[in-house]
């Protein structure tokens, strides 16, 4: 299935209506927050994974990125974090992931976090900031197992579960900004 990613606008308004995916809190923020959060209230930037396939454009997915702030203390199962010293440690969240219900199954998830995942280490080495994590909030145990696939690893128990996966290896030797 070849897919474009874009940043969403008010010109995708159309292409939301028809989204489907078992949690409704994800079609409902899809629907009535995504733009408006990207557009006016600065509080995360969705992008869309379009399917050109059938002639009209089609929504197979969406992530939406944002910025979190992860406690010290809440990091202390992770080894490599817990030797960090003792402040807040940066990192982007991946605030929202979901596949359309009529294409799971097909590797969109995948492709979706690798975008995410793509974007955020683009950020990470030419951006002029710096952040040591990739966080997200898992809704369910099915959302855990798929993230844990990634490497992220829990910091917490209950739900929303929140995940992170440490950058720095993936980071490391990769020449830093000037
Ligand atoms: C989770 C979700 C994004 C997966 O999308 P998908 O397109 O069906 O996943 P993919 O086909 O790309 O699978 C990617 C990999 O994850 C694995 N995977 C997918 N769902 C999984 C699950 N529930 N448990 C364990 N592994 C899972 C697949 O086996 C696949 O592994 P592989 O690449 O090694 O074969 C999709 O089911 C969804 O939208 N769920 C509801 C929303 C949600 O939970 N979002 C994430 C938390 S906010």
């Amino acid at each position: 299935m070849p897919l474009r990613i874009e940043s969403i606008c008010r010109t995708h308004r159309a292409l939301l209506s028809d989204f489907q995916n078992p949690h409704a809190s994800l079609v409902e923020y899809l629907k009535r927050y995504a733009v408006r959060h990207a557009e006016k209230d600065l509080l995360a930037r969705t992008y869309l994974a379009i399917d050109d396939d059938a002639g009209t454009p089609q929504l197979a997915g969406y992530f939406s990125l944002a910025t979190v702030s992860v406690e010290r203390g809440a990091a202390a199962r992770l080894p490599a974090l817990d030797r960090l010293p003792r402040f807040p440690i940066p990192g982007v969240l991946l605030a929202r992931l979901a596949v359309d219900s009529r294409v799971h199954g097909q590797g969109l998830g995948r492709y979706l976090f690798e975008e995410a995942l793509g974007l955020t280490l683009q950020l990470a080495q030419t951006g002029p900031v710096a952040f040591r994590l990739l966080v997200t909030d898992a809704l369910d145990t099915a959302a855990v197992r798929f993230y844990e696939h990634f490497g992220l690893a829990p910091l917490e128990e209950n739900f929303p579960c929140r995940m992170a996966l440490d950058l720095f290896p993936l980071l490391v030797g990769v020449a830093q900004p000037r």
